[in-house]
């Protein structure tokens, strides 16, 4: 894969994707939002055996992400309406695919990430943040509205954050983003790289496709009443326990042996 803004180490089986545009602190516009589907896209079609296990999703130089690119936001003026609106449903693609993507993707933030940026902290299972880092849904302060992401960070941080920080537009502390639900972890700098190594350890001893069960499992039955979800729910772990992977972890636990999760 040859991409211009992102970058990615094609690590397997853990990848180091990096957002690239550090001159502008790593702001998005179209064309990242363009490699950035194509890249789940392909992460996504890739088979369970071959793709990553875990993606760690990083911004170079001093910021995660700026979010939304201004010049680009501002350029829309020159656009037809339905050009406009089909620019915004590429970027909404682009977060509902990293959104679900089949591995887990773990967010590692320095200096800011704001707007799209905790948008995209928001598409992240796992969230980790340099104890200076500031987060914020900053649009209103530009006189737009935080719309695309609202569904993904209100899956993490819930209405009553989302009423405050989406109206005023404010900058938080990494730990005010820890407390409502964006944030896992907040270390110090030097810590952060050696703290998501953690995360992706813990990530790694498990079973990769109950991993991504997991993960498809919660937004099925997020918004379910126990009976509505038990369908779901009964028919997720009757299939896994008797899966090979399954089998394989519980035995193994029995066996008082590491399990083998695959060729990798
Ligand atoms: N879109 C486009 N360009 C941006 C940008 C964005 N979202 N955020 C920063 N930049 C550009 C700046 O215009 C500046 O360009 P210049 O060097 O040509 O002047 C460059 O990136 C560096 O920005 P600067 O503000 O000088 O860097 P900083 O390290 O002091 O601060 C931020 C970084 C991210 C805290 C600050 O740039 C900021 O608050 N950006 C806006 C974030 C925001 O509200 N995003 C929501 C967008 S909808």
């Amino acid at each position: 894969m040859e991409f211009k803004y992102i970058t990615s180490d094609g690590g397997r089986p853990v990848e180091r994707l990096t957002l690239n545009r550090p001159d502008v602190r790593n702001a998005f516009n179209e064309h990242v939002i363009a490699e950035l589907t194509q890249w789940a896209a392909q992460a996504t079609a890739e088979p369970v055996a071959t793709r990553p296990r875990v993606v760690v999703l990083a911004g170079a130089g001093k910021m995660f992400c700026a979010g939304a690119d201004v010049t680009w936001m501002a350029r829309t003026i020159t656009y037809t309406e339905e050009q406009n609106v089909r620019d915004a449903v590429a970027m909404s693609r682009m977060f509902a695919a990293l959104n679900a993507l089949p591995i887990p993707l773990v967010g590692r933030i320095q200096g800011a990430a704001l707007g799209g940026g905790a948008g995209l902290a928001a598409v992240c299972d796992i969230v980790v943040a340099d104890e200076q880092a500031v987060f914020g849904f900053t649009e209103t302060k530009l006189g737009i509205l935080p719309a695309v992401i609202s569904p993904f960070a209100l899956a993490k941080i819930g209405r009553s954050a989302a009423r405050e920080l989406f109206l005023t537009g404010a900058r938080i502390s990494a730990e005010r983003a820890r407390e409502i639900g964006l944030v896992h972890a907040v270390v110090p700098a030097s810590d952060l790289d050696a703290t998501v190594q953690q995360y992706v350890d813990e990530l790694m001893s498990a079973g990769p496709e109950a991993v991504a069960a997991a993960k498809a499992l919660i937004p099925k039955v997020a918004s379910l009443t126990v009976e509505e979800a038990q369908p779901i729910t009964t028919r997720a772990i009757a299939a896994r326990r008797v899966s090979d992977e399954g089998q394989e972890g519980l035995k193994a636990f029995l066996e008082k042996r590491t399990p083998r999760w695959g060729s990798r």
